[in-house]
């Protein structure tokens, strides 16, 4: 039987993720806009009525009081929002309270979060030599609203956390529709190491999202998607 899915934002990746739903076994029951979700008031319990999850894909300034309202009626989320992760510890906090669950990530690709784990390994080998010094560089369609992308902070968040210490550039480009490009480099006098992530469409992303929507039934907490990526086949 299919499960419930609410879309909170219908823009390019709410979507997509419509599109997605059916055959990734899930009923879309309830579509939220801006227009119709002004100062939250479009988020209850009527409106949510037989819906099991939510994927919220929407801007930074509406996700923190988006989640908030879906964990205080008890509905497990997955946010793929950026922008907004300085409000992770209260949303945590109303997690927490409620019992519910949540799953966001700058990012849903499986291929990104390998790429993380890649980008940390090399780190930590290049914090061992001086003579190497990193940047990070990425592009996005002209109409994302946070320079640089969650993915590239992410992935700086990354290189310090294995021991990289040394100064590490970070420059964005917008143009076009490009769906993402994100690349990591360490350059020397002897030689360049270029590390790169090519999105190609946006759908790596709206299935990404699905799959942890399937996961994260029952489930209780918050968890980044790459926690749980050695449980989602
Ligand atoms: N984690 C990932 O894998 C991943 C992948 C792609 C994108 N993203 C992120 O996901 C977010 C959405 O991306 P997108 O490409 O779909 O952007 P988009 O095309 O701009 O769509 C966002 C939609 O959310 C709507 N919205 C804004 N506030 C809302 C609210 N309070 N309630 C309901 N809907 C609201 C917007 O309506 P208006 O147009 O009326 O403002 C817009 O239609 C961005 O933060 C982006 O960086 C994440």
């Amino acid at each position: 039987m299919s499960r419930g899915l609410a879309i909170i934002g219908c823009g390019k990746m709410g979507r997509l993720i419509e599109q997605l739903a059916p055959e990734c076994g899930f009923d879309v029951r309830a579509k939220f806009t801006r227009a119709d979700n002004l100062h939250v008031a479009g988020i209850t319990s009527e409106s949510l009525r037989g819906v099991d999850v939510a994927l919220e894909f929407t801007s930074p300034d509406a996700a923190p009081d988006n989640l908030r309202r879906l964990a205080s009626l008890g509905i497990n989320a997955i946010c793929g929002t950026t922008g907004w992760f300085e409000h992770l510890p209260s949303i945590r906090e109303a997690t927490s309270a409620a019992g519910t669950a949540l799953v966001y990530s700058p990012n849903f690709s499986i291929g990104v979060n390998v790429f993380f784990q890649t980008v940390a390994r090399a780190a930590s080998f290049f914090a061992k030599y001086p003579e190497y010094e990193a940047w990070g560089w990425e592009i996005h369609h002209s109409t994302k609203k946070d320079a640089p992308s969650g993915t590239l902070k992410k992935l700086a968040e990354e290189i310090r956390a294995s021991g990289y210490g040394r100064t590490l550039t970070l420059t964005a480009n917008r143009a076009g529709a490009h769906p993402g490009t994100h690349e990591i480099g360490f350059d020397s006098a002897g030689d360049t190491i270029t590390l790169r992530h090519t999105a190609r469409s946006r759908e790596g992303f709206a299935r990404g999202a699905l799959q942890a929507a399937r996961w994260v039934a029952g489930k209780r907490g918050v968890f980044e998607f790459r926690e749980i990526l050695g449980e989602l086949a």
